[in-house]
């Protein structure tokens, strides 16, 4: 009966969604920002993302005025300390940033920038209460800048409209989904609104934004969404790989 097809739910993480999957966006260099906080925590992210089918991480920092040491100076330097401790779990792992769009973006712009793992994009993020009022003038920033922005979990963004996510693909942005959005990782509204914007094809690309063990333990010991986002999900893992096969 196609109507209980429709509407039954699997656990992703057993069902293998995820083999062989490039995570772009997590936070995993520890103690520089509101991720990891030891390497030993950062070692058991890595083998818990491992267990789960992720092959190999991007990890994304944040760069914002909350945390006034990060940039791609810094943020290179503390990737290159923890890399020998972490090698023997043979997940290549690389440097992209999450920079939230704040009064202290423009200035990041004119600095070295820290694209996914050196490709053309950056990820980018807006405070959970409201856009800047300049947004649109930032993106073009982005764009002069010559990277393409990456909006991370739009559908966290619980004050934006419509029009707004049809604006900021019209502007270029690509956009990310947050994968455990579509498993209730967020709340309810959050959930419906990745279902809606996976739905109607916005996304792009699709991350963790893996924090804490603790968290992520949780989020991945129930993660259940409808069977029929399996394609979906699927080819948002590919073009995952078609970034990274594009920096090989
Ligand atoms: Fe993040």
């Amino acid at each position: 009966m196609w109507w209980l097809t429709k509407r039954k739910k699997v656990d992703i993480i057993s069902a293998g969604w995820l083999e062989g999957m490039t995570d772009i966006h997590c936070h995993l260099i520890p103690a520089v920002d509101d991720g990891s906080r030891s390497l030993d925590e950062s070692r058991q992210l890595i083998e818990a993302m491992r267990s789960i089918g992720i092959q190999r991480i991007i990890t994304t920092p944040h760069i914002y005025r909350r945390y006034p040491h990060n940039d791609s100076n810094t943020l290179h330097e503390g990737l290159e300390r923890i890399l020998p401790d972490l090698s023997d779990l043979g997940v290549p792992l690389t440097l992209g940033a999450e920079y939230m769009m704040d009064e202290g973006f423009e200035t990041q712009l004119t600095k070295p920038l820290l694209t996914l793992g050196s490709s053309k994009y950056l990820l980018i993020e807006t405070s959970f209460v409201g856009a800047p009022l300049d947004l649109y003038r930032l993106i073009q920033l982005v764009i002069s800048a010559g990277a393409i922005p990456m909006l991370a979990h739009p559908e966290r963004y619980l004050y934006m409209g419509d029009e707004e996510y049809s604006r900021l693909r019209g502007a270029g942005c690509a956009f990310q989904l947050n994968l455990f959005s579509l498993t209730g990782m967020y709340g309810e509204q959050v959930e419906k609104r990745a279902q809606q914007l996976l739905e109607r094809g916005f996304y792009n690309f699709v991350g963790t934004d893996t924090h804490r063990i603790d968290f992520f333990r949780k989020t991945i010991s129930s993660a259940k969404t409808y069977a029929r986002y399996r394609e979906p999900i699927r080819s948002l893992i590919s073009n995952n790989q078609t970034l990274v096969a594009s920096l090989e």
